[in-house]
């Protein structure tokens, strides 16, 4: 089942509640939630405290996306704030075995994040252990950039390594998914589509929400 997770980075924060229901009356599966510290991305978004409150709004599972610096220091606080899962970027993470687990032995979903020019095989060893895989398709930081043809090699990738392995993992994508790159991504093997500017920067949430997720079924 292919699953569609509307970012909130993209939403009105005067609205939260209300644009959650949108586009939970829309077909959403998955709440998005960008955290961003100002260090590891240029742009500083919200915290726990966001996270807290979206997960009261709603009963949809919290997707939680860390582009922070030293994030094994705050899955704590993610844990406590209701997420479901927690993804981490590779190309912060030292000691990612050893995070993975930390989210995991919490009772979360784990994953691991890759921008767009870091290879996909690196991932190899640590593959079996994880979730989702999260292949970002644009630079990481700011909604409503131009998706990267490219990174959809690295789906055919994990979606064919998948199969001839036997393994369960999810693979979602992020960053300009909309009705014209959509389709793309899910050819190549993607289970779970973010979508941020292509939803709430749309006039009917709602109608917007549907539109994708219709492309995806
Ligand atoms: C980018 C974030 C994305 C962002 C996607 O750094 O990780 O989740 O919200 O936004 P759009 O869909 O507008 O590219
Ligand atoms: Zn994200």
């Amino acid at each position: 089942m292919k699953l569609l997770a509307p970012s909130i980075l993209s939403a009105d924060f005067k609205n939260l509640e209300q644009q959650i229901r949108a586009v939970e009356i829309g077909g959403a599966d998955i709440i998005h939630c960008d955290i961003m510290d100002g260090q590891f991305v240029p742009n500083i978004t919200f915290g726990p405290i966001i996270v807290k409150a979206a997960n009261e709004i709603t009963s949809l599972p919290i997707d939680v996306h860390l582009m922070i610096k030293t994030p094994e220091q705050r899955i704590k606080d993610f844990v406590n704030a209701g997420a479901n899962y927690i993804t981490v970027h590779y190309e912060e993470v030292v000691h990612l075995d050893r995070v993975l687990n930390q989210i995991k032995e919490s009772g979360l979903k784990a994953g691991v994040v890759l921008n767009p020019a870091t290879p996909v095989d690196l991932l190899e060893p640590i593959l079996p252990l994880l979730d989702i895989v999260l292949i970002m398709s644009v630079n990481p930081g700011f909604g409503g950039q131009s998706f990267l043809n490219y990174t959809l090699k690295k789906i055919e990738w994990l979606n064919k390594y998948r199969t001839e392995n036997k393994l369960t993992y999810q693979i979602e994508i992020d960053g300009g998914i909309n009705k014209d790159t959509i389709v793309s991504a899910s050819d190549a093997g993607c289970d779970i589509f973010v979508a941020g500017s292509a939803i709430f920067k749309n006039e009917n949430i709602t109608a917007a929400t549907t539109e994708l997720k219709n492309l995806i079924i």
